[in-house]
């Protein structure tokens, strides 16, 4: 019997899909988050976001194919991620997290992603204020 990924658990390609979509709707509106994303188009960061969370989780490697290793702390030095920002940012991520039914996402797959998330966030403060 195979392992199944967190990727397969939850859906795949369609959850990461509904999640990032939803994330960046948020981004969109929060005033704190969007002027920092330097394009007026969130599009691309959107997919770049969805393929990173994918490959992340066990599904395809096309983000590290098309971007190479993540890299993720660096790629984030241009901007100025102090704690308004990361609560922000995870502000946007728990309604998109939310967003997504139980029955895709269950109570224990749920606060892995959550566990997750909250980690990742608080390793790309790069600024005390
Ligand atoms: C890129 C903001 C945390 C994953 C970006 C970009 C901004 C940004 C402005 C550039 C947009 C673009 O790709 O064109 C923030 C802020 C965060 C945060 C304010 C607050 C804590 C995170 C976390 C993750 C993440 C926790 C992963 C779990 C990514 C990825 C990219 C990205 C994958 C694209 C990197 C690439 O160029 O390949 N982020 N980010 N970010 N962010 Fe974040």
């Amino acid at each position: 019997d195979v392992q199944q990924t967190f990727y397969d658990a939850v859906g795949g390609a369609e959850t990461f899909h509904k999640l990032t979509a939803r994330f960046y709707e948020e981004v969109a509106k929060d005033e704190v988050v969007r002027p920092l994303y330097p394009e007026e188009d969130l599009g691309p960061a959107e997919r770049r976001m969805r393929m990173f969370l994918e490959q992340y989780w066990g599904g395809p490697h096309t983000y590290s194919d098309e971007r190479g290793h993540p890299r993720l702390r660096m790629r984030h030095n241009p901007f100025v991620i102090g704690p308004i920002e990361r609560d922000a940012w995870l502000r946007c991520m728990h309604v998109a997290i939310a967003s997504i039914d139980e029955k895709t996402l269950d109570a224990a797959h749920r606060q892995q992603l959550i566990d997750y998330m909250e980690m990742a966030a608080a390793s790309m403060v790069n600024s005390a204020i």
